[in-house]
């Protein structure tokens, strides 16, 4: 089967079609087309997501993106089968009905951008090959989900398919499977259960168990920020761009590698005559050797609770204390002791939960994930503590959003007969849930 796959719940724009084929329990999936329209060059200029502006982004570009996954599918599919897409020329748009027209009107009415285009342009594209629709719908920003869903909605109206709603962090957590060839697949006989997930990004931190596909359960999460927004916050302190992952990020390894070149030069005589206000990665200002600032070390809100929950506003705040007590303070310094307080809470918490639970597999996913010092440390400490867990991260550009992910989730969904063709069940929940 093939699926047409869409995804508008925060700041990207994405279409996927993928196709699966299923033998003996052994799904056989091919990306036929893919494309995410970015607003982080949007949004960097207001430092952060407006639900409303990413709302009109949408409406604005995804019948674009969709026509891209569709001209991309087109060039995959071998000649003799159906193609998956036909594009008329422009020149010679078939009319719509004036009945298809009106119902369409009314399921795009609160899109007002996307309902011009769409009935502008959807009689110039042939009926494609392909089965279903999945679509997010939740969580997310609701204004900006909506509009992949009433999009979803008016696609299936026109072209009578039915639509599969997806829950955006399920699609992160399938986010794995793809490396970077357009063909993966995914054993269902494998045993690779328990499967803990740790999802981190703009909006959630959570660890899910997974007993089985599609049986999920939330076994901690954050009780205020999510990580990513801990990142995207402190970030703003520090003057640094939306989103501050990255650049938090790039920041700190740029001080840990300074760390280990002080290491590595052996100023042992230096570090012994300062003591302990000095660490390895703490250069003193050469020129003036007095001017040292008070050795940063930020809390790891309840890394010890007895639960898998975790906090990071108390982080957040401890970060603006000290900025505002600290006028001089070098922000790359800040910005890698904020990030060894958030990865180390959030391997702590894993490593003790895969423990528990005797788990097999780890998949880390969701935006954060993309983050190298999480990689690194997760890594570490499985070894270190001879887990014989196998780990996986999405591959760098499934880390952030996109509709591969979202497909993968929506064949899982259709297979066990979570469809409609009723739009009265396609809604936008902002803290859907797994
Ligand atoms: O999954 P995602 O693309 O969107 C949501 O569903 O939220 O995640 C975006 C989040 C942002 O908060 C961003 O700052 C964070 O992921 N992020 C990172 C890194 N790359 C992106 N956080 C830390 N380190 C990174 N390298
Ligand atoms: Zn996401």
């Amino acid at each position: 089967m093939r699926i047409l796959a869409i995804e508008t719940s925060c700041d990207d724009t994405a279409v996927a079609i993928i196709e699966a084929k299923e033998i003996k329990q052994i799904i056989n999936f091919e990306i036929l087309g893919n494309d995410v329209s970015s607003q982080t060059a949007l949004h960097t200029q207001y430092g952060g997501v407006f639900p409303m502006m990413a709302k009109r982004e949408h409406g604005k570009n995804i019948f674009n993106v969709f026509k891209n996954v569709l001209e991309e599918a087109e060039k995959v599919i071998s000649p003799k089968e159906l193609p998956p897409s036909a594009l008329l020329p422009e020149e010679k748009p078939s009319a719509l009905e004036p009945a298809i027209k009106e119902k369409l009107k009314e399921i795009l009415e609160r899109e007002s951008d996307l309902s011009n285009i769409f009935i502008k342009n959807i009689s110039k594209i042939k009926k494609p090959g392909i089965d279903a629709i999945a679509v997010t719908t939740g969580p997310g920003l609701e204004p900006a989900l909506w509009v992949g869903i009433n999009f979803a909605k008016a696609l299936s109206e026109y072209w009578n398919l039915p639509v599969i709603p997806v829950n955006h962090m399920e699609g992160h957590l399938l986010s794995i499977f793809p490396k970077e060839d357009t063909k993966f697949t995914i054993d269902k006989k494998e045993n690779i259960f328990p499967i803990l997930s740790l999802l981190v990004s703009g909006g959630h931190t959570e660890l899910i168990l997974v007993e089985k596909w599609q049986k999920y359960k939330k076994i901690g999460q954050t009780r205020d920020d999510a990580a990513g927004e801990a990142f995207d916050k402190v970030a703003r302190m520090l003057g640094l761009p939306y989103p501050g992952g990255p650049e938090i990020s790039k920041l700190a390894e740029k001080i840990r590698k300074k760390g280990e070149k002080i290491k590595n030069k052996r100023f042992s005589k230096l570090f012994k005559f300062l003591g302990p206000r000095m660490r390895e990665d703490e250069e003193p200002d050469r020129k003036n050797s007095n001017n040292l600032l008070p050795l940063i070390k930020f809390p790891r809100p309840m890394i010890h609770s007895k639960d898998y929950d975790f906090s990071f506003s108390g982080l957040k705040t401890a970060v603006l204390y000290y900025l505002r007590d600290n006028k001089n303070a070098n922000k790359a310094k800040v910005a890698k002791e904020f990030e060894d307080a958030v990865i180390e809470t959030l391997v702590t918490k894993t490593i003790k939960a895969i423990k528990e639970y005797q788990i097999k597999t780890l998949i880390v996913a969701g935006g954060v994930s993309a983050n190298i010092y999480l990689q690194k440390q997760i890594n570490n400490k499985i070894k270190e503590e001879n887990l014989n867990t196998k780990v996986h991260f999405p591959t760098k550009a499934l880390t952030g959003d996109n509709a591969i992910m979202i497909a993968i989730a929506g064949y899982f969904q259709y297979q066990n007969k979570k469809y409609t063709k009723n739009y009265d069940e396609l809604v936008a929940k902002g803290n859907l849930s797994l």
